[in-house]
């Protein structure tokens, strides 16, 4: 039931409420390093939706985060235009946009995720996976996000795109930065800011460089996109499309591996459990889905009410921003008991990747990509080297920054000195 004395609006943009409205200062070292205890804090003060001081709405619950996901009186369609640079898209991205045009949009961009061309990657991947864990091995040590995760999530991007050897190391490089601006511009200092400009401009210009009779690149997704059939894009649509493809799965993917890992070396019980199964990839295709519950690379799923509507007995004026807290929702107590403590046995229904209409295109990609890494790493029995760690400064997106960790031959099984298990709170 609604109660009318709670109706909200608010006409703070996204940008003002991610830098200024937060009832917890993001930036801060405390929450960098876990921001689940601020979460944790707000749920018990005022439940599963809190409205912060300009009448915005954070959604802390689990099901009331799935019922906004899923329901389309919650869209984008206020920010369309002027917020979609904030998130480093450009603004025809169809992750911003609403149906039935993200229908149309999103339908187009559906070929490569598709299982069967997934699967077609994974001999690719493994590859890539093996060569760049053998040479961390021989090191004898390695930092996980800079040389095994972000050199695969980049290779596998460039291969899904069709992007030639040759210019890859551009292309990882604004890669890169285009992740960068999915911040709000004020986060961003000026001279980062004309970097990620030029970025984007280089990748458009090398994703435009693929399309064409000429390029020979007859496999790569841009020529894929202009050229599926009924179906086909125009050559801006492919480019826009590519390069939000890069903005929402580069980092992402980046993050399930660094986060996750993170995860297990700060509960040795659970990484020494899966050790022990091989590990196996069965084991570990598992246990990715507790490390998405319980440190997911996306935290905020930004929405804006398009109408009036309710949520948990709260009335939302149109035009609020509505921002879903996904990472406070994976550990509602409410659905996933003890939601602090990663639990390998879990099968949990995450909200990792979003639900309903944006639910995460590249998914079963990124799982695909987390599995093989994770395995390839935990089987070179991982062990920290710094007490800790730390993470990106992103309000959508959280990412360690780095992860150092020794690695041993193949069968060295003994029990992990890992980073001190973490508490209530930590991630
Ligand atoms: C662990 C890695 C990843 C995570 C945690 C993740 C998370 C998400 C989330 C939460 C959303 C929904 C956003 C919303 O509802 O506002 C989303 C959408 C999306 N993701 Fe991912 N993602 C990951 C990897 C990828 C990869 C590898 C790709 C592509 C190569 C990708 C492409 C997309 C696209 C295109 C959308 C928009 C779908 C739409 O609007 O219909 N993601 N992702």
């Amino acid at each position: 039931m609604t109660n009318p004395d709670n109706a909200v609006s608010s006409t703070a943009s996204l940008a003002d409420l991610l830098v200024e409205d937060l009832p917890f200062d993001a930036s801060s070292e405390a929450c960098l390093r876990s921001p689940y205890y601020f979460y944790e804090k707000i749920r018990t003060q005022s439940g599963p939706i809190h409205r912060t001081p300009s009448g915005s709405v954070l959604v802390l619950g689990y099901h009331e985060a799935a019922s906004v996901l899923r329901d389309e009186r919650f869209g984008h369609g206020a920010q369309k235009a002027g917020e979609a640079t904030n998130y480093g898209v450009p603004a025809r991205s169809f992750l911003l946009t609403d149906p039935p045009g993200h229908t149309i949009q999103r339908h187009r961009a559906r070929h490569p995720f598709t299982a069967r061309h997934v699967e077609r990657l994974r001999p690719r991947i493994a590859a890539k996976v093996d060569s760049l864990v053998a040479g961390a091995v021989r090191a004898g040590h390695t930092d996980v996000v800079a040389d095994i995760a972000r050199p695969l999530a980049s290779e596998v991007m460039a291969e899904l795109i069709g992007v030639p050897e040759r210019l890859r190391p551009r292309f990882e490089r604004n890669a890169q930065l285009l992740v960068r601006g999915m911040d709000p511009p004020g986060l961003i200092d000026a001279a980062t800011r004309r970097a990620i400009a030029r970025a984007r401009f280089a990748l458009a210009q090398d994703i435009a460089g693929l399309l064409g009779p000429d390029t020979g690149h007859t496999t790569g997704l841009p020529t894929v996109l202009t050229e599926a059939g009924p179906d086909r894009t125009s050559r801006a649509e492919a480019i826009a499309t590519c390069a939000q493809l890069i903005a929402a799965g580069y980092e992402t993917s980046v993050g399930l591996i660094g986060n996750g890992l993170h995860a297990l070396l700060s509960h040795p019980r659970e990484l020494d459990q899966l050790a022990a199964t091989g590990p196996s990839e069965q084991a570990v295709e598992k246990a990715v889905e507790e490390l998405l519950r319980i440190d997911p690379p996306i935290q905020v799923a930004p929405r804006s009410a398009l109408v009036s509507a309710d949520i948990g007995g709260v009335t939302i004026e149109p035009g609020t921003i509505v921002l879903v807290m996904l990472g406070a929702a994976n550990r509602d107590p409410m659905v996933f008991p003890d939601p602090h403590r990663l639990d390998l046995a879990r099968r949990p229904r995450h909200l990792a990747f979003g639900l309903g209409a944006h639910f995460c295109l590249g998914a079963a990609l990124a799982r695909l990509e987390a599995t093989l890494a994770l395995t390839a790493v935990i089987r070179h029995r991982p062990q920290a080297l710094d007490k800790v760690v730390t993470y990106s400064a992103g309000r959508i997106a959280r990412t360690v920054g780095s992860l150092r960790v020794s690695l041993q031959g193949p069968h060295a099984l003994q029990a992990g000195a890992n980073l001190r298990p973490m508490g209530k709170g930590a991630p």
